[in-house]
């Protein structure tokens, strides 16, 4: 396959993300590579709105690159167009071990873990950076819309403006961007919002991040910002503005009520509580096993329940599915460890034979079993101590057309600023989290319904394809009425 169409004039629209929608997952009995989905929340949002466009999504397949081994051609899969970019074991050591989730996600994420500053891996960032530019630059059409994705990718705006400046460049952050202060740590940052500037708009999950950025801009490089924009300097020494604002990111909701519907998913959720011993009440986490998602936080305030009585051991079960996630950074795997051990003592304090009260699954799982767990969790516990947005608690709310269920949901991720229905938790503030634990458990039917109703509405307004639409058609308005709202 070549990386561009047939007429050989590319696409009309490209979104560049550090991953593809599909990870490497070996290679299969006749040689060619077997693909599985992308774990996370940017792969959830963007496959739906790439499915239903022309476009070509620019992004690495998740495994180094051998020489013997490597896809480097387009392909088409789930109906989309992928082009894949290679990086070798040094730079998925240096670019997205290192700079990407050991500099910038902790810096990123309120400091929850120390970030690291290597000049190795600065130097990682900035050569992988470029291939991507590359990369995207190679199969945009003249005048294409290019989209940029995550902190990644920071760099890419300006050095694919740099190459071609007849596009139209959009970059979006799904995590949060942070205060000045903490900000202020990083040796590059200059680098970093020159990188971020090369775009014509700029979209963050809340109204604060934007923010943040431009504070960060009129701090580091002394812009002023006026009606949520700065203007910088172009090339041919006119002036040129750059938008930041907020697009708060959804789902696909229509398709997960859909899914959520369907007889195997109730046949499946009534299952999953017969196997769980048919306990009077099934608490739920769904997350990556990251040290943002406040997962140990969650099994302290749970064990304390137990503990004082206040849950009973007997009734409970806790269902925690924590996907496997970038397992070669050190900080991840302290946090396995951290919380294996804590499921252990939980399960050893109160479990009982062919019993435990936490049910740990460290795997990834498919849709239709997501959806199945979300219909059969009577509580939903979202306890991030920072998340750009959490889609996690949008699916539960899109997956209980049933109307019932209650979320727990921590007031320090994109999502609480959506969802007011929820219970809203301080994660650090354990008794405070325990409170909200039992008002979701003892909450009656009628009071369920009445919030459910209302995320729902939400939710369902505000999906992923209204995101898509509304950061595009700001974007460049001409394209508005191309992508569907
Ligand atoms: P993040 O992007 O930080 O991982 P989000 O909550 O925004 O967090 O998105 C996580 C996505 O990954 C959701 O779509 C969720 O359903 C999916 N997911 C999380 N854990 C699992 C799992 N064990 N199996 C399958 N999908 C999962
Ligand atoms: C978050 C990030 C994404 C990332 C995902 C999974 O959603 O915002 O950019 O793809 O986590 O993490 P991974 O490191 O496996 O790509």
């Amino acid at each position: 396959h070549a990386p561009v169409p047939a007429d050989g004039e590319g696409y009309d629209v490209v979104v560049v993300a550090n991953r593809l929608p599909v990870d490497r997952d070996g290679t299969g009995a006749d040689g060619s590579p077997r693909w599985k989905r992308s774990p996370g929340g940017l792969v959830t949002a963007l496959e739906p709105v790439m499915q239903s466009q022309e476009g070509a999504w620019v992004g690495w397949s998740g495994a180094p690159s051998s020489a013997e081994d490597d896809v480097t051609d387009a392909f088409d899969w789930g109906g989309m167009h992928l082009v894949p970019v290679g990086l070798s074991a040094d730079e998925v050591a240096g670019f997205y071990e290192g700079f990407s989730n050991g500099t910038l996600w902790p810096l990123y994420h309120d400091v929850i873990v120390a970030p690291e500053y290597h000049r190795t891996w600065w130097e990682h960032y900035v050569a992988v950076n470029e291939r991507f530019a590359a990369a995207a630059a190679a199969v945009a059409s003249d005048g294409a819309v290019v989209w940029v994705q995550d902190y990644q990718l920071q760099l890419v705006p300006a050095m694919l403006r740099a190459a071609r400046p007849d596009l139209r460049i959009g970059f979006f952050n799904h995590i949060p961007f942070p205060p000045y202060e903490i900000f202020a740590q990083m040796p590059w940052r200059r680098q970093v919002l020159e990188g971020l500037l090369g775009a014509d708009l700029l979209g963050f999950q809340r109204p604060s991040d934007a923010q943040n950025f431009l504070r960060a801009c009129r701090r580091s490089l002394g812009l002023v910002p006026r009606q949520q924009a700065v203007e910088v300097g172009g090339a041919d020494g006119t002036r040129r503005r750059v938008r930041a604002a907020a697009f708060p990111i959804s789902i696909d909701t229509a398709a997960m009520d859909a899914l959520a519907r369907t007889e195997a998913v109730r046949q499946r959720a009534r299952e999953i509580r017969t196997d769980l011993g048919d306990p009077d009440t099934v608490i739920l986490g769904v997350d990556r096993l990251d040290y943002t998602k406040g997962i140990g936080h969650r099994l302290k305030a749970f064990a304390e329940l137990l503990d004082d009585g206040l849950l009973a051991a007997d009734d409970t079960v806790l269902v925690q599915v924590a996907t496997p996630s970038r397992e070669r950074v050190e900080q991840y795997r302290l946090l396995r460890e951290d919380i294996e051990l804590q499921v252990g003592r939980v399960n050893g304090a109160h479990g009982r034979l062919g019993h435990s009260v936490v049910q740990y699954l460290h795997h990834s799982y498919g849709r239709e079993e997501m959806a199945a767990m979300f219909q059969a969790a009577d509580v939903m516990l979202v306890t991030s101590l920072r998340d750009g947005m959490n889609l996690v608690a949008k699916e539960y709310v899109a997956s209980r057309h049933d109307e019932q269920g209650a979320l727990v949901l921590s007031e320090f991720t994109g999502a609480a600023d959506e969802l007011g229905q929820a219970v809203h938790v301080n994660p650090h503030d354990i008794d405070g989290l325990k409170a909200a634990v039992v008002q979701a458990v003892v909450m009656s039917p009628r009071e369920q319904r009445r919030r459910m109703r209302s995320m729902r509405r939400r939710v369902g307004e505000h999906d992923v394809q209204r995101w898509a639409h509304d950061f595009l058609a700001a974007l460049r308005p001409d394209l508005a009425d191309e992508v569907p709202a």
